[in-house]
């Protein structure tokens, strides 16, 4: 199915409706898009990414649909093969084209897809190239979420093609944004799992395209954006200093202890007037948990122990949480042991990346007693004091 963007442009690219896991590690509750686009300018024709090698019949196909019987060159702007995994495939029917990216991205498409260095011609940041009465100019955009990544405005049509930057896994028969609201929960989703460690670069990036007259931001996931100021101001506010007055719990319980402990926790933050997202390890979406991660002050994890250590699944909330980098000012543990623990020292020592101040954990030997739960109520006065002190209240 081809669509048409504007005059001379269209959409190639392929729904992959039936997707519900990415890099079989991020959960696809809404499936995705791989989307392509080809800007075909009175002299040149080009093809702006492709897509996952499972959907290279479905990119074939569009571009015959389109009437493509040629490409010049070929826009890479990001090596992932999500986007670039149909590169080869289109160069053996269209032998004339050349793949046109920045040299960090040649040589990983070079090492990923084997691609022949005489098929390349690279482009510098600000470099334009003219395709006649359009053009294509290349705007490095690193780290969105690998450091080769790019993207491309048409300032005829006032179009930024922004790959990765600002997508959403959603699956849709809408080209353009329909529902902003389901929009911008898949896009946070998106920017949690992918773009959040990256917050410094993404400002740098934001600020990049500040100058540009952008009519249309067109991803290379989920829908295009015809009202660019909805993501631009939601990546504005994501990738800022700025956190909510909230508490991320993320916990799991074996014999009961620590999920006790978990609700009388949870009834203190409310009680004291701060939001809470509670999630319970063994049957949570972790997508859900790290959108959560995202403008939350404080993360608490919740775990009994195993083996001297934490339970694996609260390991994992650790290292996940530490692998994203949250912007989460405070953070605390909340769990139980029968004869021994090392719980506390091992998960803290997994969230190094966090630039969190540790609040003073607790941890219950058996099932929980008085003593715990004022305990408890403690570390909720503490996080309330932090959270006004920070001016979140
Ligand atoms: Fe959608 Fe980083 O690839």
């Amino acid at each position: 199915m081809t669509r048409k963007l504007k005059p001379d442009i269209y959409a190639v690219g392929a729904i992959d409706w039936d997707a519900r896991l990415f890099d079989r590690l991020i959960p696809l509750p809404d499936g995705t898009s791989y989307n392509a686009y080809v800007v075909r300018g009175s002299q040149k024709t080009a093809l702006l990414d492709t897509v996952d090698p499972v959907k290279t019949h479905v990119l074939l196909n569009n571009l015959v649909d389109a009437g493509v019987d040629k490409i010049d060159y070929i826009i890479a702007h990001h090596a992932e093969q999500d986007h670039s995994g149909s590169i080869p495939d289109v160069l053996l029917i269209y032998p004339d084209a050349k793949v046109v990216t920045n040299p960090k991205c040649k040589q990983m498409l070079i090492d990923l897809l084997d691609i022949e260095e005489n098929r390349f011609m690279t482009v510098e940041d600000g470099q334009e190239l003219s395709l006649g009465n359009k053009t294509l100019r290349f705007i490095t955009t690193p780290w969105v979420h690998w450091p080769e990544t790019m993207s491309t405005y048409l300032p005829e049509d006032k179009i930024l093609f922004s790959c990765d930057f600002f997508g959403a896994h959603l699956a849709t028969s809408r080209l353009f944004v329909d529902d902003e609201a389901v929009v911008y929960e898949s896009a946070k989703r998106y920017y949690a799992e992918i773009m959040m460690p990256f917050r410094k670069q993404i400002n740098s990036n934001l600020a990049k395209i500040s100058d540009l007259d952008i009519k249309i931001i067109a991803p290379s996931h989920g829908p295009v954006y015809d009202q660019p100021d909805l993501i631009i101001r939601a990546y504005r506010q994501w990738a800022s200093d700025t956190v909510r007055n909230e508490v991320v719990v993320a916990y799991i319980s074996m014999h009961g202890s620590t999920a006790k402990m978990i609700d009388h926790f949870v009834d203190a933050l409310v009680e004291r007037g701060i939001d809470v997202k509670q999630f319970e390890l063994s049957t949570t979406d972790i997508g859900k948990l790290a959108m959560a991660l995202v403008d939350a002050a404080t993360v608490v994890l919740g775990s009994p122990t195993v083996l001297i250590g934490p339970h694996p699944s609260a390991a994992y909330a650790a290292f996940l949480a530490n692998a994203l980098r949250p912007k989460t000012k405070f953070a605390s543990i909340i769990g139980s042991f029968g004869w021994g623990s090392k719980a506390v020292e091992q998960l803290t020592g997994m969230l190094t990346n966090l630039k969190a101040e540790i609040l003073e954990p607790v941890i219950a030997k058996g099932d929980p007693k008085d003593t715990d739960y004022a305990a408890i109520d403690r570390l909720a006065d503490d996080i309330l004091a932090k959270h006004k002190a920070a001016g979140l209240i």
